[in-house]
């Protein structure tokens, strides 16, 4: 991490680890904790900070374990809770740090607690724990309101006791039917959450990443939603204004989470999955005493475009400031489309087909650019294991091997998130191409892959090689992380709106990022010297055509250049 800063996690570059996927130590198919142990070295040599690694709990796998029967047990498929204790100390002792994943928003419908709301009588106080109400028509044979699930269909299903008994009672799941929301009014509930964060915080765990963070209170009148005037809704509750999202009352639960992670030596740290109708209103979780840092989703749809990049960028710098908090970035994470894939010529946010030979290339041409020109920017930077090999989005994956409920929900219609789930390729070059010790994967790995692996990847000019030396450059120079971000468009001697130029000020060790968007070589203006530090594809040159050197940069390439 960049010198000088003593908060980490203002500057921090973060890996999210997918547990199911990333290291399998056992042999089942699935990647487990001793598997992520097996893997600190890789992690520390590749240059990065902390790692998040997504829910781990006890878990009946409906939701790839966003549906958690139980916070304070490992799911025993991916080991127990010694093992994280060990996975902390190995961590640790690197300066590594390990941040965890809570879901605060629904348990799994296999939970303690539904499963007494099942066994109990209607209004028992083991209703009161989760958002339940009587149906709508003559037999309530109508859901309470008109609200869709994030993930399909329905956010509301009926309650059958466990004896089959029918009652006239509907309970919410924003998301999956198996993933009953929790009720945020019960002052019980709170404090079996913070009860819940203690009891990892005292393990040892440096931070929480808190899943569907803007959606914990649901406005008391639940009035219905009139879709028609919204955009669709899209896969993970977009910014837009319903009865369920931005509720004002969730910063309250903030404060409190943030006084409890400020009780503790060294402070404990939470990054918010937030999606917030507005810049303004996503700048209001990072107040001081709320949440340290939050997902900047804007940043991520910008898409290969100078012009909206240089806008999300301007409103997160802008917003950020005003509470005095760390933007973060990120283009890659467990629920959207890779970026090699979804960056690549002619896709949309959620392609359908792979994209042509030609188009994957730029595509992860383009996406080196892009991680390059975010990891210059001021603030810390979440990266998605596997986008360090280039892996694409897997989306030929055949109809069985998909497990996402997004795919049953749609009956197909949407892919759904499996495609950047497949198991990553470390070694050799059969399947499990390294990720455990014989063929097993929970989803099937691309021939293709053997290419991509860690091992594969070792030498020559490999993207594995250039995110290493990028994370390298990030972390020794002075000016990257925390702090000031200048504009240099206006220097360009060439009006060209597919470039952009930002400089990271410093005394002595002033550096500039410069990103080509266009499909054509740039001759950079002298101004900017031809000092590259360094870049994100191979064609960059110093050329001198008469008028002295200046360094011309390839197509979608990204450069950082002293200065
Ligand atoms: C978040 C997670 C996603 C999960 C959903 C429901 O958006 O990132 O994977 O499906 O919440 O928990």
């Amino acid at each position: 991490m960049p010198s000088g800063k003593n908060e980490w996690w203002r500057d921090a570059v973060i890996y999210q680890v997918y547990p199911r996927s990333f290291s399998d130590s056992d042999g089942d198919g699935l990647g487990d904790i001793p598997g992520i142990l097996n893997r600190v070295n890789y992690l520390d040599n590749l240059g990065v900070d902390a790692i998040w690694i997504s829910p781990f709990y006890d878990s009946p796998l409906l939701d790839g374990g966003y549906d958690v029967a139980d916070y304070r047990l490992v799911d025993p498929r991916l080991g127990e809770v010694s093992d994280i204790e060990d996975l902390l100390a190995a961590a640790h002792s690197k300066g590594m740090k390990i941040f965890m994943d809570i879901v605060p928003n629904h348990t799994s419908s296999e939970h303690a607690w539904f499963q007494e709301v099942l066994r109990s009588e209607p209004g028992s106080p083991a209703w009161d724990r989760y958002v339940i109400k009587e149906g709508k028509g003559s037999n309530h044979e109508l859901p309470p309101t008109n609200w869709q699930s994030v993930f399909h269909g329905d956010a509301w299903s009926p309650l059958v006791l466990a004896n089959g008994e029918k009652t006239k009672y509907w309970y919410l799941h924003i998301f999956d039917s198996s993933q009953p929301d929790v009720n945020w009014e019960n002052p019980e509930v709170r404090a079996e959450f913070e009860d819940i964060l203690r009891f990892w915080f005292d393990l040892g765990i440096d931070g929480f990443r808190i899943d569907v963070a803007h959606g914990l209170i649901k406005d008391q009148s639940f009035p219905d939603i009139n879709y028609d005037s919204i955009p669709e809704q899209e896969l993970l509750g977009e910014p837009i204004l319903t009865p369920f999202w931005d509720q004002d009352g969730v910063h309250e639960v903030y404060r409190s989470w943030r006084k409890l992670a400020d009780s503790y030596d060294p402070p404990r740290v939470f990054c918010g999955e937030t999606s917030a109708p507005s810049p303004e209103r996503l700048a209001l979780y990072q107040r001081p005493d709320e949440l340290h840092t939050s997902f900047n989703f804007d940043y991520l749809r910008a898409g290969f475009d100078a012009a909206k990049l240089k806008t999300s960028v301007d409103a997160t710098l802008l917003n950020h400031k005003l509470v005095s908090a760390p933007a973060t970035w990120v283009l890659s994470n467990h629920d959207i489309v890779r970026h090699a894939t979804r960056l690549a010529p002619g896709q949309s946010e959620h392609p359908t087909i792979m994209p042509t030979p030609e188009n994957a290339d730029r595509g992860l041409s383009r996406a080196r650019a892009a991680t390059l020109f975010t990891l210059g920017l001021p603030g810390s930077t979440y990266l998605y294991q596997g986008e360090e090999l280039g892996l694409p989005e897997v989306l030929d994956l055949p109809g069985d091997a998909r497990q996402d409920p997004v795919w049953f929900r749609t009956q197909g219609k949407e892919l759904g998130r499996d495609g950047c789930r497949v198991p990553i390729p470390w070694s050799g070059d059969i399947p499990s191409y390294g990720f455990g010790p014989g063929e097993n994967s929970w989803l099937p790995q691309p021939d293709s892959w053997q290419n991509l692996s860690v091992q594969a990847q070792e030498s020559g000019d490999t993207t594995l090689n250039f995110y290493r030396d990028a994370l390298a450059k990030r972390r020794e120079e002075p000016a990257t992380g925390d702090g000031e971000l200048e504009w240099r468009m206006d220097e360009f001697t060439i009006a060209n709106d597919s470039v952009l130029a930002y400089r990271r000020p410093h005394p002595t060790q002033p550096l500039t990022c410069i990103m080509n968007t266009d499909d054509g070589m740039w001759k950079v203006p002298q101004i900017f010297g031809t000092d590259v530090l360094v870049a994100s594809g191979p064609e960059v040159a110093v050329v001198d055509s008469g008028d002295g050197e200046h360094l011309v940069i390839g197509p979608e390439t990204c450069v950082w250049v002293r200065g």
